[in-house]
């Protein structure tokens, strides 16, 4: 199966950096990575400009990026408001977000697990009404900052609950990077005797330096194919204590072509794509680039 990247640097890499971004560079940033082959680019986020600043220009971006028609181009979206906002820019696909932990669930979006359900059945329901392709992120699905190891059985009943919704896909979340590749293989084991598979797309943050291990045994062991990585990694959700960068979209898809997986990526259109914010990359491959 071809390799399926959603590119979340626009909104995941962005949210967590203070100092704004003019909208100009994230419009070429976009631009750029539409170029490289990843499949899917997560554009930016309809939230409250009070909880992510950084992304408060989602309608501006999304009305001024050239869109590749072979790139999906996705959003988040937390409630109704944001789905009426996103709806207006013509956005692809809408990912709601929920999360398997109660504490970090109420920090991130101010809503119980069960309050964010109730809200996303309805999302869901508008989103395809309009044709919109969906999403649907469950956070902290290994470790919460709060609460500790999260149980497979809780990860797997909220993923049941929002394929009922009809949600296209569900992204599982390890938000603070702190899930090892034998806490992938005991979820993976779980959701797979009912999921299938490409219902399935992994998140990786790389704080305790393990994401690039857990890609390898899901698509190893497990053959999973679709992976959310940023450029340059860069990521963290600011309402995740301890969170860092999501896994490099450069590092995944090195790794990935030379254990022979079908990925057709530019490595260096990413690393040139950051170039364009200026901000350092935190990959390895930009720091040989020159060797490759
Ligand atoms: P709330 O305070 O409960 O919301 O926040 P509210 O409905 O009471 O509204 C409060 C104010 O926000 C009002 O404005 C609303 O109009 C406004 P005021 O009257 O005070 O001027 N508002 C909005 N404005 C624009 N667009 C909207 C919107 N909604 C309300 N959609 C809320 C609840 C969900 C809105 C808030 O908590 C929020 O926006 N949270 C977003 C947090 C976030 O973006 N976190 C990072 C993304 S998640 C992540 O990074 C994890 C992930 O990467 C996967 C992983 O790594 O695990 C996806
Ligand atoms: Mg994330």
């Amino acid at each position: 199966m071809k390799i399926y990247i959603t590119e979340v640097g626009p909104r995941d890499g962005l949210q967590n950096i203070k100092e704004i971004i003019s909208t100009e560079k994230k419009i070429e940033f976009i631009n750029k990575l539409s170029e490289s082959g990843v499949d899917e680019i997560e554009v930016s986020s309809f939230v409250s400009p009070k909880a992510i600043p950084q992304l408060s220009d989602a309608e501006e971006v999304f009305r001024n990026i050239n869109r590749n028609k072979n790139v999906i181009y996705s959003a988040l979206v937390p409630n109704e408001k944001g789905l009426e906002r996103a709806l207006s820019v013509n956005v692809d696909k809408i990912s709601v977000f929920t999360s398997a932990s109660e504490t970090f669930n109420l920090k991130n979006i101010n809503m119980t697990i069960e309050e964010s359900l109730n809200k996303f059945k309805n999302i869901i329901k508008i989103s395809k009404e309009h044709k919109k392709l969906t999403r649907a992120y469950i956070s902290t699905a290994f470790y919460c900052p709060y609460e500790g190891k999260i149980e497979e059985k809780k990860v797997f009943q909220i993923a049941l609950k929002l394929l009922e919704f009809g949600v296209d896909e569900i992204s599982i979340g390890d938000t603070i990077g702190k899930a090892s590749p034998d806490d992938v293989r005991n979820l993976l084991s779980v959701l797979l005797k009912e999921i299938s598979i490409e219902k399935i797309v992994l998140h990786f943050h790389v704080t305790y330096g393990m994401a690039m291990a857990n890609v390898y045994v899901a698509y190893k062991e497990f053959s999973i194919y679709k992976f959310d990585s940023s450029a340059g990694g860069l990521g963290g959700c600011p309402f995740a204590v301890g969170a860092r960068g999501n896994i490099a979209t450069e590092d995944l898809v090195y790794m990935l072509k030379r254990i022979g997986a079908n990925v057709n990526v530019d490595i260096l259109k990413i690393v040139s794509a950051l170039d364009i914010l200026g901000i350092e990359s935190q990959s390895y491959i930009s720091k040989v680039i020159n060797l490759l």
